[in-house]
């Protein structure tokens, strides 16, 4: 049996929601091999496992009755040019943000409009990162995983990933199976910058910048989310709480003749993405927490999608708030809202 095994560890410094939750078993992996060599554990062959990463994306209702696994392996390998890009391949437990910045220092450019996000890469692919007008799948070579009933190697492309919004097959159909291990990045070599998003552009212009590095750029989004989400360092959050839920052309015009000022962003395939935090305020939550509570499960003052652990919440109540919320904004607008989060 591997050795590294802790009994009963404390999952806080493991999710940035900084819930306080206990994992029955726990291990901390820096290599593939020792990943694989947890496979005839009894927790991972009937099920009861969890790979974290940065943890930026779990939310803990409950003690774990199993093997939590800490996947910290690091590195990263340039794999040469094809075409026209570069191929960087990347270690699944390196910190997302920590890459982004290697590669800019690299003088690699590309994913610079995803700066800060928290979390590991290996978890980038899970739910498709996106920010600022770019998503992963935009950048995406392929990926490694270890299928964790079979323990073979797999190796997948953007199709066999089924990229959507927010989503990916690791969501749905290999949920709980495929373990990324190795993410493999397509980099232009002919860089130019992505401002299609219009917070971006606008603050681009107020500092007078017209042709923008991808360093700036970069800084430039580190300001914006510094300025509207919390840090997980300093306040627990998973970042949006909610994705932003995707409505026909026919209800979305509904919703604006009701609520004029309603933020909807028209979709490739005529459907409408509306700005679930703009809901949520609406529906008057920024700031507040669920009335007798303990005030310790909160929406962020300065975004409403954005749920925060002031200190010592438990992932019950953090649930509790997130369903309250839910139904309110399905009770005022009829628009059912999806958490982002795997709620473990
Ligand atoms: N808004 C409000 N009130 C609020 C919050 C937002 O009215 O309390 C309005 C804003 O004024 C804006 C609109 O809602 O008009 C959208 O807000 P924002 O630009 O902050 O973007 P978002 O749709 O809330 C998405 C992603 C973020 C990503 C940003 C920037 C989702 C679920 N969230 O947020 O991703 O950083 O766009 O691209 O798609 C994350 O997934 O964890 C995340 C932070």
């Amino acid at each position: 049996m591997p050795s590294n095994i802790q009994s009963d560890v404390l999952l806080t410094p493991y999710n940035t929601f900084g819930i306080a939750a206990r994992a029955k078993r726990f291990a901390r992996v820096e290599s593939v091999d020792a990943l694989r060599a947890l496979c005839e554990l009894p927790e991972w062959r009937d099920g009861r496992r969890l790979i974290v990463g940065g943890g930026s994306n779990v939310l803990f209702t409950k003690d774990f009755d199993g093997l939590v696994v800490h996947l910290a392996t690091k590195g990263h390998e340039d794999l040469g040019d094809e075409g026209h890009d570069r191929l960087i391949a990347v270690a699944a437990g390196e910190s997302w943000d920590g890459f982004v910045r290697t590669s800019l220092r690299a003088g690699w450019p590309g994913l610079e409009n995803l700066a800060l996000i928290p979390g590991s890469v290996g978890a980038a692919p899970v739910q498709n990162i996106g920010a600022y007008g770019l998503e992963l799948a935009e950048r995406f070579a392929w990926l490694d995983a270890l299928d964790a009933v079979s323990g073979a190697s797999l190796r997948m492309d953007a199709e066999a990933c089924a990229f959507g919004y927010r989503d990916s097959i690791f969501k749905n159909g290999l949920r709980d199976r495929a373990i990324i291990t190795r993410v493999v990045f397509r980099l232009p070599l002919r860089w130019e910058p992505r401002l299609t998003y219009a917070d971006l552009v606008e603050r681009l212009a107020r500092n007078a910048i017209v042709t923008p590095s991808a360093d700036q750029i970069a800084d430039l989004v580190t300001t914006i989310r510094r300025e509207k989400l919390p840090d997980p360092a300093v306040v627990g959050n998973a970042g949006s709480f909610f994705k932003n839920p995707l409505v026909d052309a026919k209800t979305c015009a509904t919703l604006r003749e009701q609520a004029p000022g309603l933020v909807a962003h028209p979709q490739a395939d005529g459907r409408f993405k509306l700005a679930a935090g703009w809901l949520i305020d609406r529906c008057g939550w920024r700031g507040r927490s669920l009335v007798g509570s303990s005030g310790r499960a909160a929406v962020h003052e300065r975004h409403a999608l954005v749920l925060v652990n002031r200190g010592g919440a438990t992932g019950a109540e953090m649930l509790a708030l997130a369903d309250t919320i839910r139904k309110s904004v399905a009770g005022r607008f009829g628009v059912n809202l999806e958490p982002e989060p795997l709620i473990v």
